[in-house]
């Protein structure tokens, strides 16, 4: 049985399989109309969402197959006490896989100790987000041509932005990504990242306060929201939350091919001016979501597309 419930889960082959079959199925949606028909798709959302689970919705019909779910605790009986593994033994009963998001880190990875359909991890706290992590490679090969040889800025919320906790851990098997995070001294990426990923692979960084000042140099910079939900009191959320506003006047300096990336939601970190800019890619990020989601479905139900 096979899950997802770390980046790291998956080998760069894995990345390589996946990333090919999404660019396949967006080319040739027809092919794949139907290779999931009679499956269906659990999304278990203990935690606001609007991308991740309507493009797992989107995904799985759009691949022939149903969805059932829940998007809030309030509404599933965690609200009444019950536990994650009693909630996924359910609900393996009723469907073929399961995508799960928790305000806990390790709920999907409990989860999948009680169950035997594969289960998806689409979030768990501060911790990880593989989908999302699929879903920004995708969107670095599509825009870039290719997953390594660039200067990648990590900007805003390092310290609780899951994303950027998950894409860190998946690009480091790339060769020759430079990284600069920037951020406060508060939201800097947590230690086990620089211990386990940075120093233990021997891969240098830079931290820097300001975005202006590294600009220049920059062929991605992957901006985040600062992650209001986590903080532990709303004073420091205040202080800190308009540290960085990406705007015009601060892509003045930067590379006329810079990609820009954004997991969304954005409060105000990215001006809407920006939206307009060829620069910008997250809403087209958004859409490739979609298609590397039907990808991973595929991949962990074990079907393809029959080849006439
Ligand atoms: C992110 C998340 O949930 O971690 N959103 C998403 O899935 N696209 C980013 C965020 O909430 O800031």
């Amino acid at each position: 049985m096979r899950h997802l419930i770390d980046p790291m889960d998956l080998s760069v082959e894995d990345i390589d399989r996946l990333l090919n079959l999404a660019d396949d199925i967006s080319k040739h949606p027809e092919k794949y109309r139907e290779v999931c028909r009679y499956k269906k798709l659990a999304t278990l959302f203990f935690e606001p969402s609007t991308r991740t689970r309507l493009s797992f919705e989107a995904a799985m019909l759009e691949l022939g197959g149903s969805v059932l779910g829940f998007s809030s605790a309030d509404s599933s009986s965690a609200a009444k006490g019950e536990s994650i593994a009693d909630t996924a033994r359910t609900v393996a009963c009723y469907a073929d896989i399961i995508a799960m998001r928790h305000p806990k880190e390790g709920a999907p990875y409990v989860a999948s100790q009680f169950v035997d359909i594969p289960i998806i991890n689409a979030g768990d706290g501060g911790h990880n987000h593989p989908t999302q992590t699929l879903t920004d490679l995708l969107t670095i090969r599509r825009e870039k041509g290719r997953l390594d040889h660039f200067t990648i800025g990590f900007c805003g919320d390092l310290k609780f932005g899951r994303t950027v906790h998950s894409l860190i851990k998946a690009l480091s098997r790339y060769d020759d990504i430079n990284y600069i995070m920037i951020s406060p001294e508060e939201l800097q990426i947590p230690e086990y990242l620089k211990k386990d990923v940075f120093e233990r692979k021997g891969i240098p960084f830079r931290e820097v306060e300001k975005m202006e000042e590294v600009m220049p140099e920059l062929d991605i910079i992957y901006m985040t929201r600062v992650q209001r939900e986590r903080f532990f009191n709303e004073a420091d959320y205040v202080r800190l939350k308009d540290s960085y506003i990406l705007d015009m006047d601060k892509l003045k300096n930067a590379k006329e091919d810079l990609s820009i990336l954004h997991p969304l939601p954005r409060v105000n970190e990215i001006s809407v001016k920006v939206d307009q800019d060829p620069r910008a890619c997250y809403f087209r990020q958004a859409l490739n979501g979609k298609h590397v989601r039907m990808a991973l479905i595929m991949d962990l139900l074990g079907v393809s597309a029959d080849e006439d």
